[in-house]
């Protein structure tokens, strides 16, 4: 049941394997071992409420499979397979949850379990994610904008960045014990934006996905989603959103600096290191024995809405 298809795993099981020799030495990479392709029998086992949301008609992208949305992941901090999240996160104890609010604010507040998913009015985004790996994904994701919990913060004049932070709770995610289930990954799991890239209304805050709750793996009960950016910009199962002065050191930037940068605009004209990123393997389209390779987009195809954020940047010095 739930089967990737061969086909979605194997092309790269060279780069793969290198991967995990990198990982095993301590440099570290994203999806550093081998993926399994055997997924969890039942993926979805963590109980899963509806939400009510205002429906997006606009997107004409077409939906990944809801099952490989939630069964090929990365969530380092419960292994580094493409089948680890949804296999060790589902009793992930989302409720209760906070989420603080703090840092250079002139209104700090907190927000319970209930409350993420009441504050504020919940509404349906078709988004692709797309990952540093040259794969992606197309998510019904539901949440409401990121603006909405800035405003009601209010950043002092000192506010330049938000950052984010994963919960750190080694008993729950045993990536964050164990050095090499857990990816190399000096936990907790932090990423930052610019305080404009954080208010541009593509945004997203989410706390769920195909018209429920989000699964354990796939950063229950909130996210960040940054559609022009690489997908590691997309921090999962935040517990604390901090402004501030200074720009921070990001977790994979800390990792590997030559590989990751901090602004990880989806670029097909810039490459990583180990991956070239002029196209992508659509994860859920083909069959057996072919799998869909589409061209990359600039900004993953947001570029009319957020080009105007780096007009002064070299993209290629700043990755
Ligand atoms: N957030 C945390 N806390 N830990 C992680 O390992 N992986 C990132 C991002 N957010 C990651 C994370 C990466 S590399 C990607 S591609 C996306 O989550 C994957 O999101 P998905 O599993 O929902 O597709």
């Amino acid at each position: 049941m739930n089967k990737l298809q061969k086909n979605d795993v194997t092309p790269e099981h060279i780069f793969y394997q290198r991967r995990r020799i990198i990982a095993a030495l301590g440099a570290g990479a994203i999806g550093a071992s081998l993926p399994k392709i055997t997924l969890a029998d039942t993926p979805n086992k963590a109980s899963l409420s509806s939400l009510t949301f205002k429906k997006n008609n606009d997107s004409t992208l077409s939906l990944t499979p809801e099952n490989k949305v939630i069964g090929y992941n990365n969530f380092y901090e419960f292994g580094t397979s493409k089948s680890d999240p949804a296999n060790n996160a589902q009793h992930l104890k989302v409720d209760p949850w906070t989420l603080e609010i703090t840092g250079e604010v002139e209104n700090p507040f907190t927000l319970n379990y209930q409350q993420l998913l009441t504050t504020y009015p919940l509404e349906e985004r078709i988004y692709r994610l797309r990952c540093v790996e040259a794969w992606s994904m197309v998510v019904p994701w539901i949440g409401f904008e990121l603006a909405r919990i800035i405003e009601q913060a209010k950043p002092t004049s000192k506010a330049k960045y938000v950052v984010f932070h994963t919960l750190h709770d080694p008993e729950q995610m045993p990536g964050q014990k164990d050095y090499f289930l857990g990816g190399g990954i000096d936990y907790p799991y932090v990423e930052a934006l610019r305080l404009d890239e954080a208010l541009n209304p593509l945004t997203l805050l989410s706390v769920g996905l195909y018209g429920k709750t989000l699964p354990p793996q796939n950063g229950a009960p909130i996210r960040l989603v940054v559609p022009w950016k690489y997908g590691f910009k997309s921090i999962k199962s935040i517990v604390k959103i901090t402004f501030s002065e200074t720009r921070p050191q990001t977790t994979w930037e800390k990792l590997a600096p030559h590989e990751y940068g901090f602004y990880a605009n989806v670029n097909p004209q810039v490459d990583h290191p180990r991956w070239s990123q002029a196209s992508e393997r659509v994860i859920g389209s083909g069959g057996l024995f072919s799998i869909k390779r589409q061209p990359t987009l600039m900004f993953n195809g947001y570029e009319k809405e957020v080009a105007h954020l780096y007009k002064d940047l070299d993209l290629k010095v700043n990755y």
